[in-house]
């Protein structure tokens, strides 16, 4: 089955105006005379979101949110809906990354929620899931994810809206990454969880990333396997070269 990979920027909570939009347009430039062979984007705090738009609009650069809430608006103080990361030029949004599940206390039934309102306002979800340090140690990893997958995800589902980011939460930020043999057996699980919960049609279509310490020397032999449909980058999508660096390993 052929799945076009996505190439994705988490920049978590980092960047102010001036900066960040020196660091697309040094982007877009270093990525001028190449032709990637994976769909891009970045996630961009919610404060930098319009001006980038202006910059990356025409350039093959998609622009995602890092959250959006479930509701459509009302009083949710310091929250977003799917309808305005849509209004702002967003084309994806991350969902159920492990700093909002473990600092936010999102539960797989809050991000079920917002799975289903961002889809139905139009976004593509890139849901991430992963095991933490002890759960992998207790050899849980494949558990955690499989229930993580079946309580995350509405029932109907088409794999146009849906991509998946395996990210052990003990590798993000910390320079470990898994063994490939490890990252192999983790995302050929998800695809047959993903096959279970939704179809095997729809499953062999849905790209599966890695995320967690996905830098530009690792990334090659990372995103080569099977399975791997692409990265969600966090730190290393802060340096344009190195972005590149990893865009230009993706298959
Ligand atoms: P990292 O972050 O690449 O800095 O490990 C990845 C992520 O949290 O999405």
């Amino acid at each position: 089955m052929l799945r076009k990979s996505i190439i994705a920027g988490n920049w978590k909570m980092n960047g102010h105006l001036a900066d960040s939009k020196e660091k697309v347009t040094e982007l877009v430039n270093l990525l001028k005379n190449l032709d990637p062979k994976a769909d891009l984007v970045i996630c961009p705090p919610y404060t930098l979101i319009s001006e980038l738009y202006r910059i990356l609009n025409d350039k093959n650069i998609n622009l995602g949110g890092q959250d959006s809430h479930f509701a459509t608006k009302g009083a949710h103080t310091g929250d977003i809906s799917p309808a305005m990361l849509k209004d702002l030029g967003c084309k994806y949004v991350i969902l159920g990354h492990s700093e909002r599940r473990v600092n936010h206390q999102e539960s797989n039934e809050i991000i079920n929620k917002k799975v289903k309102a961002a889809i139905g306002n139009g976004l593509i979800v890139i849901l991430c899931i992963g095991e933490s340090l002890e759960e992998k140690n207790f050899n849980k990893t494949l558990d955690v994810i499989t229930k993580q997958i079946e309580e995350s995800l509405p029932k109907t589902l088409d794999s146009q809206n849906l991509v998946i980011a395996y990210e052990p939460i003990w590798a993000i930020g910390t320079g470990l990454v898994p063994n490939l043999e490890d990252i192999k057996i983790v995302h050929a699980h998800i695809r047959q969880v993903l096959t279970k919960v939704i179809s095997k049609e729809q499953a062999d279509k849905i790209r599966i990333l890695y995320g967690g310490s996905l830098k530009a020397d690792n990334s090659k032999e990372i995103l080569e396997l099977e399975d791997v449909d692409g990265g969600l980058i966090g730190g290393a999508s802060l340096i344009p070269a190195d972005f590149v660096a990893i865009i230009k390993n993706s298959k």
